[in-house]
């Protein structure tokens, strides 16, 4: 178990393990699930994240024994606030590009700040993913959780204190934070403001990915993948609790916090990693690998190698290839391409990619590093460099993602991309090898 120096908030490392954790002492049942009294007068309850009958290595669920069941709630009505950005705006093969999001001056909680900017599947549809932005400046004071999907979470600014069933997350920029679909939780800010990005996972759950001929260390290690342990509210008086449900919030009011989960078990949890931990491997000799080489987390299809989701990372690095065009090269991709930059510079782009801003590269679209990065790629004494400062990402899916209107719309869209490739000269000497 590690402890988080900052503020004792008690983690579990390991990926997908059998977890469990207990607040007080014996209230994990003994050899069954849902025994006929369970301890402390707790109620059982599964919390399954995959079909029942799926294959073992790919089940996800934990028994919750908690204070009072889910169950416990009247109706959901449809709230009038419903989530920014609309609907799908018209199709554009278009590479297009987001100056970053402002922060609202009015109260906005972390539900209330959520931005649609990209999807390629409606939220009843179990594959697809949905991209947002999220800014906040206020602590939620109610409790959310997402029938639609798993939500990757990419904070950009402010630090998060994020409350779930299971337990206490503390996360910051440079961190990820994994909620599983229906996870109930409230995000608390520990800064005045917070943004990011959120990847909503409508497929399979997010793992991490085989390595391969790499063997069987290397990328992003198990151990650094820490679970919460078990946090319960002992709460009374009305908390309004909400949910996405086929993309619309919906909301009712409960007379006891729903976070009052006193011990559990299983491997349906949230967890946070540190991007800082991500064991970055490239090339030692000429050329670079695919940047799949950088993948954190993935969410497979039914098509080996062919991701539902991947999350990949372009962190700090040394650059050492010889002979080598070392920005990432021009390309043109089945996969689509939605990244973001966390802080600093991304090396293909020497200016308009800003820290919370994005960019969109479908199908088959051309891109590659701007004219001015390519020039100096070229001109470059290739001694060993490292890339510093830097941390950028991509949420790459094998079906075309769809802007919103809002994000078609929206003032932050830059009307002048396509600029940052268009004075690449011909250089091509006939005459000259
Ligand atoms: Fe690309």
């Amino acid at each position: 178990m590690n402890v988080d120096s900052t503020s004792a908030v008690a983690y579990q490392s390991g990926f997908g393990n059998e977890f469990a954790s207990e607040a007080l002492p014996g209230a994990l049942p003994v050899g069954q699930n849902s025994p006929q009294k369970a301890p402390y007068g707790l109620y059982a309850e599964l919390f399954s994240g995959t079909a029942f009958t799926m294959a073992r290595s790919e089940q996800r669920r934990t028994w919750l024994y908690r204070i009072r069941p889910s169950a416990l709630h009247p109706a959901f009505e449809r709230l009038e606030r419903q989530l920014c950005g609309g609907p799908l705006g018209p199709v554009t093969p278009n590479r297009l590009r987001w100056s970053p999001l402002e922060i609202p001056a009015e109260p906005t909680d972390f539900i209330d700040g959520w931005v649609a900017m990209v999807a390629n599947s409606a939220s009843e549809k179990p594959a697809g993913i949905s991209v947002y932005s999220y800014r906040a400046n206020r602590s939620m004071e109610r409790v959310f959780f997402n029938a639609d999907g798993e939500l990757l979470l990419v904070p950009e600014q402010g630090r998060l204190r994020i409350v779930t069933e299971l337990g206490v997350l503390l996360v910051e920029p440079l961190e990820i934070a994994v909620l599983p679909r229906g996870l109930k939780f409230r995000v608390e800010l520990l800064d005045s403001q917070a943004r990011g990005y959120l990847a909503e996972n409508h497929g399979a759950p997010l793992r991490i990915p085989d390595l391969g001929p790499l063997g069987s260390n290397g990328l992003a290690n198990p151990r650094d993948f820490l679970a919460p342990v078990a946090h319960y509210e002992e709460q009374q008086g009305p908390v309004q609790l909400v949910q996405k449900f086929l993309g619309e919030l919906w909301g009712c009011q409960l007379q006891h916090s729903p976070l009052d989960v006193v011990a559990w078990h299983g491997n349906n949890v949230p967890y946070k990693y540190d991007l800082r931990r991500f064991n970055t491997i490239g090339t030692v000799s000429f050329d670079h690998p695919d940047p799949s080489i950088f993948t954190v987390l993935t969410s497979p299809t039914s098509v080996p190698g062919m991701a539902n989701l991947d999350f990949v990372i372009f962190p700090p690095r040394w650059m050492v290839a010889e002979n080598t065009f070392r920005p990432p090269w021009f390309h043109r991709n089945l996969m689509n391409e939605f990244m973001g930059l966390i802080q600093g510079e991304y090396d293909a782009k020497a200016e308009g990619f800003l820290p919370g801003g994005a960019s969109l590269h479908s199908c088959m679209s051309a891109h590659g590093p701007d004219a001015e990065t390519c020039a100096k790629a070229i001109a470059a004494d290739l001694a060993p460099s490292k890339i510093d400062n830097t941390m950028a990402f991509m949420f790459e899916t094998s079906q075309v993602l769809r802007p919103t209107r809002h994000a078609l719309e929206c003032p932050q869209l830059q009307a002048d991309y396509d600029k940052c490739w268009a004075t690449l000269p011909s250089t091509f000497t006939p005459n000259r090898r």
